[in-house]
């Protein structure tokens, strides 16, 4: 009789044990590559950096702040990648692969030339291993300026990702660079779906009138009505998000219209989607989704960038960042994010060892885990909405954020205007509920009730019961 308790109990446990069904598996997430094939010959010859916009400093063989990736950095992320996890179930490659350089110093077949030759390096770093690979608003030529139809770059592009691509998504994507598929696996009921956000961009002319842009929302809300009739689960990877910059007050990307269509196509459709991913900040960020009653719903992850590139944006100081790469664990039948990894290059440090170890490669740290800094379970929305609280109410946690936003590069005190300017992007993708968590929260009145409420809290603890 008792032979058979220990195996009864087991297959309990196995049917009773929520996710027992599902695998964990693994996939890289990286983003904002930015190759600046001009670094070596300008360092060679003591000029600034093609990307540096004219800024010099340093040029270090690793790289340099004020300048996008030299070939060798790409490199050494490569084989950090290789090290760390060489066969992951799959990649998420969201886009940005030139150098932040003037359209004149382009053109189309440079653009091209650079989009063929990093999707090399990808594939000889991961054989084999399928890749999801989103367009950037910098790789078109002129940047930003994608069309809602069919274009030149869209069919090259889709030629040089075609053995990532199956038959049905390469029509798509010529005609709008955006594509779903279902995950690779035996019975794996996921679905990743592409976006070409870049025709919301504001800076996008050629879309700038219309409604849907390549009818890409319509077939967004059809994939996520359809896979929701099979019973699938999806992730949402694109380029461009929605809502604002962290690093910068009141600063959006979409066009108004389209950053409300996205909000609400989320809302309807949440159901389904069971993470997005995301890349253009260079930042290491996060943001939440809320039903209309404030139950968090959905989140999007923002992926630290490659390149260390000082932004030039007015008005946001210290703009650059560590170079980052992430991984991610999830469960391979719900498609749940368990667990994130971040490792980073100290480039600083990278450079400096470099002039006295001559042909080593740098080591790319393990920067963070989620579960770990952040003491949450997983990776869900309810978890992430944790973590926002967390870094809302404990100054700690708000420090330990923010140096994780620029891959440790900036390390320096987030205090009151910081503070809103990322708690208030990341629990806000609406426009004008973004503005109204500034004007709440930075409002001295709301600052002094604060204070109030702490007084009186103060009083209740030193008074008798
Ligand atoms: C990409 O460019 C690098 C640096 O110039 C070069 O070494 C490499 O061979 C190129 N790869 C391809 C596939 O063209
Ligand atoms: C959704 O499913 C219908 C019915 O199978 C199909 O005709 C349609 O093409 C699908 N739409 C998308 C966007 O996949
Ligand atoms: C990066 O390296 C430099 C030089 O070794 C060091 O001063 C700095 O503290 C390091 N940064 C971090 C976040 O460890
Ligand atoms: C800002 O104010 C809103 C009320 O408009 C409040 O719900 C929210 O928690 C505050 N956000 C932050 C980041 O403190
Ligand atoms: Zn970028
Ligand atoms: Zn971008």
């Amino acid at each position: 009789m008792g032979q058979f308790v220990v195996p009864l109990l087991l297959c309990l446990l196995a049917v009773t044990l929520p996710g027992a069904s599902g695998g964990s598996g693994r996939f890289w997430h990286l983003t904002d590559l930015h190759w600046d094939p001009g670094y070596e010959a300008a360092a060679t010859a003591g000029r600034p950096c093609p990307s540096g916009g004219g800024r010099s400093g340093p040029a270090g063989p690793w790289g340099s702040y004020l300048c996008d990736s030299p070939w060798r950095l790409l490199g050494s992320a490569a084989r950090a990648m290789r090290d760390r996890l060489a066969t992951p179930d799959f990649v998420l490659w969201t886009g940005d692969d030139t150098p932040h350089v003037p359209n004149e110093q382009l053109g189309e077949e440079k653009v091209l030339h650079i989009i063929a030759n990093l999707t090399a390096l990808i594939k000889e770093t991961f054989p084999g291993i399928k890749v999801y690979a989103a367009m950037g608003n910098h790789d078109f030529h002129p940047k930003n300026q994608f069309p809602g139809k069919e274009h030149r770059i869209y069919k090259q592009t889709a030629e040089l990702w075609q053995p990532w691509l199956s038959d049905a998504s390469l029509p798509l994507f010529r005609a709008g660079g955006f594509y779903s598929e279902k995950l690779p696996g035996p019975g794996m009921r996921g679905r990743m779906v592409v976006l070409n956000t870049n025709l919301y961009y504001d800076q996008n002319d050629e879309t700038a009138g219309e409604e849907d842009p390549a009818g890409q929302f319509q077939w967004l809300e059809e994939t996520l009505t359809n896979a929701s009739r099979a019973d699938e689960m999806v992730y949402i990877v694109g380029h461009v998000p929605p809502g604002f910059f962290e690093k910068k007050r009141a600063k959006p990307w979409f066009r108004s219209g389209f950053n409300e269509r996205y909000l609400r196509i989320v809302q309807k459709h949440h159901g389904v989607i069971a993470a997005q991913f995301f890349g253009h900040h260079h930042t290491d960020s996060f943001r939440m989704f809320y039903s209309d009653t404030g139950t968090p719903i959905n989140v999007m992850f923002l992926a630290p960038g490659v390149t260390p590139w000082k932004t030039t944006l007015p008005g946001v100081s210290n703009g650059a960042n560590n170079p980052a790469i992430r991984v991610i664990d999830y469960d391979q039948d719900t498609l749940q994010v368990l667990d994130m990894v971040t490792y980073y290059l100290n480039l600083t440090r990278a450079n400096m060892m470099a002039s006295r170890r001559e042909g080593e490669f740098p080591v790319w740290e393990e920067e963070y885990r989620l579960t770990e800094a952040f003491q949450v379970p997983d990776g869900s929305a309810s978890s992430m909405h944790m973590v926002l609280e967390r870094i809302s109410r404990d100054p700690h946690y708000l420090q330990l954020y923010y140096e994780f936003n620029s891959a440790r590069y900036d390390l320096e005190l987030c205090k009151q205007e910081c503070r809103v300017d990322h708690l208030c992007a990341i629990r806000e993708v609406d426009f004008v509920k973004y503005d109204e968590c500034v004007k709440t929260n930075s409002s001295t009145s709301a600052a002094s009730s604060v204070w109030l409420l702490v007084f009186c809290m103060f009083l209740g603890f030193l008074s008798p019961q």
